[in-house]
């Protein structure tokens, strides 16, 4: 390791950001060498960094979280309205983050991790990711409005890329339907606002796969880790 600030250090390692880490340093919580670090000091790899008692290595080991994300919850690592976060679900001090985003009602899979490159490669709508939605609707859909989905609705002034759609059930009786929606896009409120163009109001909104991940097995609120070969499969997938 070069010489480098040691805020700096602190962000690469992954604990917390360069401005968390300076507020860190002001409120003398790292050492350096058993030494309370002051702002602005440097230091190579024989430095022994502490931060609020932890230990600093030089680089952050990867780590890949499946939540079934409850309802109730925000897809943040942080709330200013003190609401709880997807992050705080998952026993893991280290400086983890939600790939995307679901809504505060919205249930359903979200990965979280610390690896910003497969975040970037599952995020980017060129990369034709199938991202899965199951949506509780009033209304009883028709056909037409299906296709209509699938070949894209003007939100904010620009179409949604193609899609794919198919009703799962049509209730008469409490007059709601029950649509799957597979779209690559990540746009924000994107399945609500998709079907608000149509003039439906979507009650409730699951994600239920991201490519060839599920949430099967997964209580809501449970999370586990992605295995190595799953990681694998995401980054091709992503880049095919
Ligand atoms: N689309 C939405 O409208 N909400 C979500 O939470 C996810 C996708």
């Amino acid at each position: 390791m070069s010489v480098e600030r040691v805020q700096k250090v602190i962000a690469a390692s992954g604990y917390c950001s360069r401005r968390k880490a300076e507020e860190l340093i002001k409120k003398g919580l790292v050492y350096i060498n058993g030494n309370i670090a002051n702002l602005g000091d440097k230091v190579s790899g024989n430095d022994y960094i502490e931060v609020e008692g932890n230990a600093i290595s030089e680089k952050q080991d990867k780590v890949y979280y499946l939540l079934n994300k409850p309802r109730g919850v925000i897809t943040s690592t942080t709330d200013d309205k003190g609401r709880k976060t997807v992050v705080d679900l998952i026993a893991d001090n280290r400086r983890i983050y939600p790939v995307g985003r679901l809504d505060y009602d919205t249930t359903g899979l979200i990965i979280i991790t610390n690896d910003g490159e497969l975040a970037n490669l599952l995020t980017h709508p060129k990369n034709n990711i199938d991202k899965v939605y199951i949506a509780k609707i009033e209304g009883l859909i028709t056909k037409g409005n299906i296709r209509t989905l699938e070949n894209g609705v003007v939100i904010d002034g620009k179409k949604t890329a193609k899609s794919k759609a198919k009703i799962l059930k049509a209730d008469k009786k409490s007059n709601t339907s029950i649509v799957e929606l597979t779209i690559h896009e990540g746009r924000n409120h994107q399945v609500k606002n998709m079907f608000k163009a149509l003039g439906y109001n979507v009650i409730k909104l699951k994600r239920e796969r991201i490519s060839f991940l599920t949430v099967d097995g997964l209580s809501s609120g449970d999370y586990r880790q992605l295995s190595i070969h799953e990681v694998k499969k995401l980054y091709n997938e992503a880049k095919d």
